[in-house]
């Protein structure tokens, strides 16, 4: 429960609403509480009229038409209660929804690695959903029912403690019960989340990969694997309702034996003389009324135990640490004193491994400069650390030990926003969003012109294939670009890292799914801008980076050998025995050249 009170307090903003809500219910329940005093007056006149002991008729009527009157006034206060109870709910889960996501974007890459996408999802509507539904339900529901228990109490107790005094003891104990209860019911209710959160991510999965589903006609197994979590989100909530509604019975019966003493009472006081009908009239109303709330009870905890299980979802992931150095309201550009000398990336005695401290490490020892200027490239084995050693410096992982340095900063200490913005890059899987090729290539940039597009374009060889589409630069391209081919999507990505224009450029893999003479055609545009620039690039071809300045080789994560390319073609190291392998048709040359994806 403290998590509900948490939220609310959180979105500090909706207060008035809170209030207004308050206030509706109190004078909803007012007007609803005043129903049994003139029903009371009613049935005590009505037995004055008809027991020949006076009393007027027109009393009477003018007691049907204030009863008419306070439905009226019952009904208009509900609705407005009501409105603003959505507005709250509404509001509350405008604010809760930007609050996660802003969350989950400052989350680092780690998160990701280990969440998929559709359960990061799936967990975001419920925790949400159950939240702001309960809050709307209490508000346009529970707490006027609250409210009115409160007011009946105390009337009651003007007429009988006793009566007071039994309905005390039921709601405790009820509630006490119904907590009890309450905790296995949560176990069930987790499990079965778990069930929807793994078939929610898979399905998110298997949605954006259609084509790789039906090459391996696969449809029947994943939607065999979808029905078995449902399958058994079924048979656990069979067990989860069972006890559910045996508890419920009992409490229940429970209840039933107190309203029996209740009822009790009631009878044989106004029996005896001591209430009037009109009286016994008033309490059982009172009484019921009473009631009510008991029986809607299990719904009411029902909705609470969504609720509290959802905020703790919603604080768990609020609770993840965020990627440091990283706020997402920052100035755009912090103030970072550059040293604009060499080397502009520095790696110092850099181990990194991907698992929690470290784990199995992927690169060793790692020194290297890079300077202003130069076009560095790096060749290794497939899985060999290349990605990973670029991903350092835009720091999407931390070092596990020693130090990255850009342009004399630690990567640790600046903001991670600004030094990112030092970087262009080009995926190696083109990573490219739904929306027009205007936008994916102006993403994250202000103020692109047709001009600048169409340079960048030009200059990624792109503009032969964007002129051709009906709409060109504002041709839409399907979830993830589904809509171009593998070399299109790429020179998109390129045409992008291009438009960021940032002093740093890594190219990995940037080219490999153009043919030979497309390649040459973005290299040429690239030599332009490769110009002052410090490029790192990743290729598939030698050739692609026989021209480079260095080439660094990595072997089981360190580095072997550094040297131009002349230098390393005559060392006999990886780069010289590729060299020698490549053009060669034996069989076993060319699987070692696969190794290194070489292609020739
Ligand atoms: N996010 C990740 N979490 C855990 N391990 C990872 C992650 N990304 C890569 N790895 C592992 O790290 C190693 C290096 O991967 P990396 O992507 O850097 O290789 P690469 O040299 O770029 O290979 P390729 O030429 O195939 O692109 C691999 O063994 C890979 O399995
Ligand atoms: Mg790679």
């Amino acid at each position: 429960m403290r998590s509900i009170v948490t939220i609310m307090a959180a979105a500090k903003e909706l207060w008035p609403l809170y209030l207004t809500i308050i206030l509706g219910a109190v004078a909803t329940s007012a007007t609803a509480l005043l129903t049994p005093f003139v029903i009371a007056r009613a049935t005590d006149l009505v037995v004055e009229i008809a027991e020949g002991r006076g009393g007027s008729l027109t009393g009477l009527m003018w007691l049907a038409v204030a009863l008419l009157v306070i439905a009226l006034a019952n009904s208009a206060l509900t609705n407005v209660s009501g409105y603003f109870g959505d507005q709250m709910a509404v509001r509350l889960r405008a604010i809760l929804s930007a609050n996660y996501y802003r969350k989950l974007l400052r989350l680092p890459q780690r998160y990701y690695d280990n969440e998929l996408t559709g359960t990061i999802i799936s967990r975001l509507n419920r925790s949400i959903t159950s939240i702001t539904d309960f809050l709307q339900t209490f508000s346009n529901g529970f707490f006027p029912t609250v409210v009115t228990l409160l007011a009946v109490l105390v009337i009651t107790a003007f007429y009988s403690p006793w009566l007071t005094l039994l309905l005390i003891v039921i709601y405790p104990t009820f509630v006490w019960l119904t907590a009890k209860t309450s905790r296995r019911w949560q176990v069930w209710e987790k499990q079965k989340n778990d069930h929807y959160d793994i078939s929610g991510g898979r399905f998110s999965e298997v949605i954006g990969q259609m084509r790789v589903v039906k090459s391996f006609v696969t449809e029947r197994g994943e939607l065999d694997s979808f029905q078995g979590h449902y399958r058994d989100a079924v048979d656990l909530t069979k067990q989860q309702s069972r006890f559910w509604h045996t508890m419920d019975m009992w409490r229940r019966g429970a209840l039933d034996l107190v309203f029996f003493g209740i009822y009790a009472i009631i009878f044989f006081q106004t029996a005896t003389g001591q209430y009037t009908v009109g009286t016994m009239v008033l309490l059982i109303q009172l009484t019921t009324m009473a009631r009510m709330p008991v029986t809607s009870m299990s719904y009411w905890v029902d909705m609470t135990q969504r609720a509290v299980a959802g905020s703790q979802e919603y604080f768990k992931v609020m609770a993840e640490v965020d990627e440091p150095n990283n706020p997402l309201e920052s100035a755009p550009s912090a103030v970072v004193q550059w040293r604009d000398d060499d080397p502009v990336v520095r790696f110092d005695g850099v181990d990194f491994g991907y698992g929690d401290d470290g784990g199995e490490l992927v690169l060793r020892d790692i020194d290297l400069d890079i300077r202003r200027g130069e076009r560095i490239a790096f060749v290794g084995e497939s899985g060999g650390g290349k990605t990973t050693l670029v991903n350092l410096i835009m720091k999407l992982y931390p070092a596990t030990s020693g130090s990255v340095s850009v342009y004399g900063q630690s990567v640790a200490e600046v903001p991670t926003a600004t030094l990112r913005r030092q970087v262009g890059v080009v995926f190696q899987d083109a990573s490219l969003f739904s929306g027009t090729i205007r936008e994916n290539m102006a993403y994250g940039q202000e103020g692109v012109t047709d001009e600048d597009l169409t340079v960048a374009a030009r200059r990624a060889n792109a503009m032969g294939f964007i002129a051709h589409l009906p709409n060109g630069f504002d041709t839409e391209i399907g979830e993830r670009g589904i809509k171009l081919s593998g070399g299109q999507k790429q020179r998109l990505s390129v045409a992008r890292a291009l438009l960021k224009d940032a002093p740093i450029l890594i190219l990995d893999e940037a080219t490999s799914s153009l043919d030979t003479k497309s390649e040459r055609a973005v290299q040429a545009g690239l030599e332009e801008l490769m110009e002052g620039r410090t490029t790192l690039i990743i290729a598939h071809r030698l050739s692609t980076i026989s021209t480079v300045d260095r080439i660094v080789t990595l072997r089981d994560g360190r580095i072997d050998e550094i040297g131009t390319p002349a230098e390393l073609a005559t060392t006999g190291g990886i780069y010289a025995e590729l060299l020698a392998l490549q053009g060669s048709t034996r069989k076993a040359d060319k699987a070692r050249l696969l190794r290194y994806d070489i292609t020739q």
